[in-house]
């Protein structure tokens, strides 16, 4: 005989979403999507996993960087797959395959996989809410992208929320640009430590988000972008600064907002909660990016979107102190059934079917078990039928909440069920 095993866990990094924190989570999840349905977007669900080029597109270093935290496997038949590290690229590819109508407006919640090194609030695998538009570069869409989202913090509690903006103009200014900073950092780069003299001559921009002291003080003199933007993307970058400030959403400037993806162009933006720590601070993030969908092979379209992680939106509520349940998921009534009689599980099954959430024992336990069991479920009202009941057509309802148990308890005929079961939940 061998040995049993150990038993199996989750894999490193990633997490299971278990009762009651998966409430919260259900509640979050519907929340986002009647803030999406009320801006007019759709729901949007691509493939766990896609060809390995719709997220390595070109050579650049940053999706070299992103290449090594891609969980990236071969099919069968020899096709590179990698699974979603983000949201943006897949919809982008399905914007394109299905010829969709512009503009498109859709959000999704998507399981995204990276291959870090896990920590407080990053994982192997996290959830994204995110939105996308496509085929519009209107700075309105800019301006209710970023609205959208400040809503969705504010429906779930949030209030200790940072919005940082910046602009990373457009192709053209961002090349004319980075010669500028490399000129800059060339004529200051002893300043610099040895290993972070090679990360700027690889990518220069990198070197603005840099943590590092040395770093911090070198770039806090250097240009910045947002002060060498041509005139149509410092327009366009005004029209979201005032479109935001009309509707009183705040923003703080943030010329050394550099973020981790090589599309981007134009407006990017982050939200960090003030109650977690520096690192994983940032509870969404995004940008225009007005490139992609012709480097995945379709027509010129310009998009903007954001992704929010769901594991640091709930540390950020934690730490705020915030723990009121965000979907109310009790049970309304527990039947109770000493019987086994077939029509006390139809019973049952009209219930739910009148929109009562009702849960019942199994296994022909004893009243007090099942009397145990109801207490336990929370739910409201017990429904009682025992051999006496069942005789009379009638059961015995029963307030869960109330201790006095002469008025908690009294016999209804079956065909008054629904309406007594009305009459004391509503109370
Ligand atoms: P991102 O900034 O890489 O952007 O991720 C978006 C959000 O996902 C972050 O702000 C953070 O809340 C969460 N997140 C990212 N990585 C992890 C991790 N390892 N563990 C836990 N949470 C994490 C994007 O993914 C872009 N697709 C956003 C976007 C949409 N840009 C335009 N459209």
């Amino acid at each position: 005989m061998s040995e049993p095993s150990a038993p199996f866990r989750a894999p490193v990094g990633t997490h299971d979403v278990l009762e009651p924190a998966s409430a919260v989570w259900e509640g979050m999840v519907a929340i986002f999507a009647e803030r999406a349905y009320r801006y007019g977007f759709t729901l949007a669900i691509t493939p766990v996993f896609e060809d390995v080029g719709v997220f390595v597109r070109g050579i650049g270093e940053q999706s070299e960087m992103f290449r090594n935290e891609m969980y990236v496997f071969s099919d069968r038949a020899d096709r590179r797959y990698a699974l979603r590290p983000e949201g943006t690229a897949p919809v982008v590819r399905a914007f394109v395959q299905h010829h969709m109508a512009s503009p498109w407006k859709c959000w999704y919640f998507a399981p995204s996989f990276r291959y870090e090194r896990p920590q407080k609030g990053r994982y192997r695998q996290h959830h994204q809410l995110g939105v996308e538009v496509l085929g519009t570069d209107d700075p309105a869409v800019d301006v209710e992208v970023i609205a959208l989202l400040h809503g969705f913090f504010r429906d779930i509690g949030l209030s200790q929320v940072r919005l940082l903006i910046n602009s990373m103009g457009h192709r053209a200014c961002r090349a004319r640009y980075v010669e500028l900073l490399s000129n800059y950092l060339e004529e200051h780069q002893a300043e610099l430590r040895d290993e972070h003299r090679e990360l700027w001559r690889q990518n220069p921009l990198r070197l603005l988000d840099c943590k590092d002291p040395a770093c911090v003080e070198v770039t806090s003199r250097a240009p910045m972008l947002i002060d060498h933007l041509c005139e149509a993307c410092r327009s366009h970058f005004d029209q979201v600064l005032a479109g935001l400030s009309a509707i009183g959403v705040k923003s703080v400037l943030s010329p050394r907002l550099v973020r981790g993806f090589d599309y981007y162009n134009r407006t990017t933006f982050e939200f960090t909660s003030d109650a977690l720590e520096g690192a994983q601070n940032a509870i969404g993030g995004g940008g225009r990016y007005d490139q992609l969908a012709e480097e995945l092979g379709g027509p010129p379209a310009s998009g903007i979107g954001f992704g929010s992680g769901v594991e640091r939106i709930l540390l950020a509520r934690e730490a705020e102190g915030i723990d009121a349940p965000l979907l109310k998921r009790t049970l309304d009534v527990f039947v109770i059934d000493t019987t086994g009689d077939e029509s006390v599980a139809a019973l049952v099954e009209a219930l739910r079917d009148d929109g009562f959430a009702t849960d019942r024992a199994y296994d022909q336990r004893s009243m007090k078990a099942q009397m145990k069991a109801a207490n336990k479920s929370g739910a409201r009202v017990a429904l009682l039928v025992g051999p006496d009941e069942l005789g009379a057509g009638e059961v015995a309802i029963r307030d869960l909440r109330s201790a006095d148990f002469e008025t908690a308890q009294r016999r209804v005929a079956r065909a008054d069920v629904v309406s007594a079961l009305e009459d004391l939940l509503a109370r």
